[in-house]
């Protein structure tokens, strides 16, 4: 059984509540009908049933809850979750009763609610205003102050000696642009919980850098060594019981010979199986090649870090995208 086919096999034991948000999208509604038949998950779809026959009119929908802000009766209730999580940042109760009423903020107040177990949406939908609503009300687990996103990686085959696990985590490829020594520590222990819980693997984690173990330093130019080191050593504090270290070059962390030579003595250096690396240039542009010129196949990105599970999509998404976002935030939730 394929990765993707355990995760959802799992989501669907599970039986958690999702939230899609966008009613107003053809591929959100297939999605919601699919994953309703499949068993994958119990879906809460905010929109309305003339909407939904509108755009996708061959659609069934048996199963799905249909939840319209605009009509329903917890939006004011939600009003109030928002105006208490907001009025410190000058929100007036107006204006959380008219902001309730987006989609995507509904969703979010839902999750935070305890309403359903997870939310997923931005198929028609920017980023920022996927995970605004998330980062604002639902905010970051206990001990967490970034949330950040990890693609998970899985391989062609299982012929690669440097990947002999056949799956790896890499992060943060999507949301944290220029991370601080604090954030990447946060990357690198909420990526390990992805990689046990979502990709199903003991987690290994390498700190990457262009330096292994202070071989290669820009101590006169932009400190991005030290930052790395920095984060390895609070890292370490925070979770003394994870398999991590760093600072690594790739090859030093994948490679047994060289993290023999290059880091002697660490006990992820040669084997690593989370790469987080030290900014979005990097790992986005890391993950791509792994993509393209790898073969392998990219689940994310998957946010971690909330306090409770949401998840963004991609405008480019098809249906088969949501389907596997809807499962990973499944298993993802308590
Ligand atoms: C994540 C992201 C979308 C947030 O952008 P934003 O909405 O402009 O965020 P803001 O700076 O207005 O912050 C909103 C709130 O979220 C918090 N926040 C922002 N980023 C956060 C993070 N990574 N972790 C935890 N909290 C965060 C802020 O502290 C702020 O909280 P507050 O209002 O309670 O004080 C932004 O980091 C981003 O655009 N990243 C790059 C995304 C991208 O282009 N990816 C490419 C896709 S491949």
């Amino acid at each position: 059984m394929s990765l993707l086919d355990q995760i959802k096999a799992k989501a669907a034991a599970r039986k958690k509540t999702i939230v899609l948000c966008e009613g107003e999208d053809k591929r959100v509604i297939e999605a919601a009908a699919r994953i309703t038949k499949e068993g994958i998950a119990k879906i809460v779809l905010i929109g309305n049933e003339a909407e939904c026959k509108k755009v996708a009119p061959e659609v069934d929908l048996t199963g799905v809850t249909l939840i319209d802000p605009l009509t329903s009766a917890k939006t004011a209730e939600y009003a109030a979750i928002l105006y208490e999580a907001r009025k410190a940042k000058g929100m007036t109760e107006e204006q959380a009763k008219e902001q309730a009423k987006d989609r995507t903020i509904f969703g979010a107040l839902m999750l935070k609610a305890g309403d359903v177990d997870g939310y997923v949406s931005g198929a028609c939908h920017s980023t920022a205003n996927t995970l605004r609503p998330g980062l604002q009300v639902v905010k970051t687990a206990p001990g967490i102050k970034t949330v950040s996103s990890c693609f998970i990686m899985i391989a062609p085959d299982n012929k690669n000696p440097y990947n002999p696990d056949g799956v790896a985590v890499f992060a943060d490829c999507a949301i944290n642009i220029e991370p601080t020594a604090e954030q990447l520590a946060d990357i690198a222990i909420t990526s390990a919980k992805t990689a046990k819980s979502i990709a199903g693997i003991e987690p290994r984690v390498a700190m990457l850098s262009f330096s292994t173990k202070g071989s290669g330093n820009d101590d006169k130019f932009y400190q991005t060594v030290p930052k790395v080191q920095q984060a390895v050593e609070i890292a370490k504090a925070a979770a003394p019981d994870l398999a991590l270290d760093g600072e690594f070059q790739f090859d030093a962390a994948v490679a047994p010979e060289v993290g023999k030579l290059k880091a002697p003595g660490s006990k992820v250096a040669g084997c690593a199986n989370v790469f987080v690396f030290p900014n979005i240039n990097a790992g986005n542009i890391g993950y791509k090649i792994a993509q393209r010129f790898g073969g392998y196949m990219a689940i994310g990105p998957v946010c971690q870090g909330f306090a409770k599970p949401l998840n963004d999509l991609s405008r480019g998404c098809n249906v088969e995208d949501i389907v596997a976002t809807v499962a990973v935030t499944a298993l993802q939730a308590e």
